[in-house]
């Protein structure tokens, strides 16, 4: 259609998107046959999810099924591929390597393998990526500053950030457990983006900014419950990503309508649009986008400006920025 026409040739980035979200159910039913795993669900509930507990279970199964250089070569090939066919010009993409069973104790070689996919993309024309390395929000404080001080010392530019995900109702309140870890990443040059707000509360969003020094927030929708952190997030211009799909399959919130995009943005919260994890919720950048136009009722200037955003609030380095904006 016309209008998917226009959502695609939109200059946009994507800032919250996990390389362990881009499994094709074809691709999980066909790697579970080599490796003789039996998948939990039948084929056609594969990815029915009943909460962020489940997913994230349903997560390490599926990365545990890429034991293979060629098997992260081709999911990494195959992201930037679904990055080209929305549109879209970067992105920021988290890599968690606590999923990732059979690479246990080997991230240079897993980060050179996923490089590998990435930079063979970039050669056949398709869209830049940045790497955000993430702690799993349950590891220890000596589990993260060991995890920064590898990145450090490998020096990959391939890697833009620090990142933590994962379940923050499991654990309790995380508070400084990473705050020794985000320094030293910050020392190190990288950049620092946190989850909050999903599955924590607003306080899990202050956290964020004030024991880890976040830049950007992955989905913080709930600061929306404290009008204080709202006016800080606005203040300071700490961007979220937000992932509007994500919330409603993994039960943040029960509809669209409910959803607080819209009223973050009209507090002048730097709101993006993104996907979190496209193959494994059903959904796709040009989709949210969609969905964002015909539930908030966002104009065409407004969903320019939110792509906008989405360039500004990205890890690119300036000359990819300069060339999307
Ligand atoms: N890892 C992948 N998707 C995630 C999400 N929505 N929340 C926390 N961790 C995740
Ligand atoms: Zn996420």
């Amino acid at each position: 259609t016309a209008e998917a026409q226009r959502l695609k040739s939109l200059p946009k980035a994507e800032v919250h998107l996990h390389l362990e979200g881009c499994f094709d159910a074809t691709v999980i039913a066909q790697w579970a046959k080599l490796e003789g795993v039996v998948l939990p669900r039948p084929r056609e509930d594969l990815f029915k999810f009943s909460g962020l507990a489940d997913f994230l279970g349903f997560l390490d199964l599926a990365c545990g099924l890429a034991s293979t250089k060629e098997r992260l070569v081709e999911l990494s090939y195959g992201l930037s591929q679904r990055l080209a066919d929305n549109g879209t010009g970067y992105a920021d993409v988290i890599f968690n390597p606590t999923h990732w069973h059979a690479w246990q104790g080997r991230l240079g070689v897993m980060l050179e393998a996923i490089d590998a996919g990435f930079k063979e993309a970039e050669q056949d024309g398709l869209p830049t990526v940045g790497l955000c390395v993430s702690l799993l929000r349950t590891q220890s404080a000596e589990a993260a500053v060991e995890l920064v001080e590898s990145l450090s010392a490998m020096r990959h530019p391939r890697v833009v950030a620090l990142s933590v995900d994962g379940n923050e109702a499991t654990a309790g309140r995380t508070g400084p457990r990473f705050a020794e870890a985000f320094r030293r990443a910050g020392h190190a040059g990288l950049r620092r983006t946190v989850h909050a707000g999903e599955s924590s509360g607003p306080e899990g969003v202050w956290d964020a900014v004030t024991l880890l020094g976040a830049d950007r927030i992955d989905h913080g929708v709930r600061a929306i419950e404290d009008a204080s952190l709202v006016e800080m997030l606005a203040n300071r211009r700490i961007p979220l990503g937000v992932c509007p799909t994500s919330n409603l399959v993994l039960g943040v919130y029960p509809s669209i309508q409910e959803h607080p995009m819209e009223r973050l943005r009209q507090a002048g919260v730097l709101v993006s649009v993104n996907t979190d994890d496209p193959a494994l919720l059903g959904t796709s950048l040009m989709e949210e986008y969609r969905l964002c136009r015909q539930a908030f009722g966002w104009t065409d200037d407004v969903t320019k400006a939110m792509a906008h955003t989405s360039i500004e609030a990205s890890f690119a380095n300036v000359t990819v920025k300069a060339h999307l904006l």
